[in-house]
């Protein structure tokens, strides 16, 4: 009796682990292939460490925008900042134009690189997540 406890709770917290890594660490093969994606099509503005040029492009690192809600953060990529955020927001003299044209893949992986290299570990971001956006 007491042993087929200890193993149902053995069970039930390997069910909890692989739960919760399911939901927020992602593969680190989506986070190789973002890392390539950001090194070629963000990092010229955002800096390689995520650091931004003050005035010119925001700092992505310790942003709030990235660590937020996933599907302001998707939108703000896909549509362009302009379009999306706050008209009252810190002005940066660059523009960053709309990214529509990466495959919901792509953006996915970039995403969820910056995530979790910048935003405090937020949750992963899901190819259909993406593509339920542009749908719209
Ligand atoms: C041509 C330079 C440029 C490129 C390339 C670029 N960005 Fe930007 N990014 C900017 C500028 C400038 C802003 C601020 C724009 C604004 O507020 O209107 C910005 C804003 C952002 C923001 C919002 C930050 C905040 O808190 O307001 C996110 C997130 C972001 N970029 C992510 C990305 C990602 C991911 C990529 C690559 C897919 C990328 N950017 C490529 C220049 C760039």
């Amino acid at each position: 009796m007491k042993t087929s406890l200890f193993f149902l709770l053995a069970a039930l917290c390997l069910m909890a682990v692989c739960a919760s890594s399911q939901s927020t660490a992602p593969a680190p093969e989506q986070l190789a292939a973002g890392e390539k994606v950001y090194t070629n099509t963000c990092a010229a503005c955002h800096m390689v460490d995520g650091s931004g040029v003050s005035n010119i492009q925001p700092a992505l690192d310790g942003d709030a925008v990235v660590a937020g809600d996933p599907n302001m953060l998707i939108r703000v990529v896909l549509e362009g900042p302009a379009k999306v955020l706050p008209a009252d927001r810190p002005v940066f003299s660059n523009t960053m134009p709309p990214f529509y044209q990466l495959s919901d893949q792509d953006l996915a992986d970039v995403l969820t690189y910056i995530r979790q290299e910048y935003g405090n570990k937020a949750s992963a971001i899901q190819p259909s997540q993406v593509a339920a956006l542009r749908r719209e």
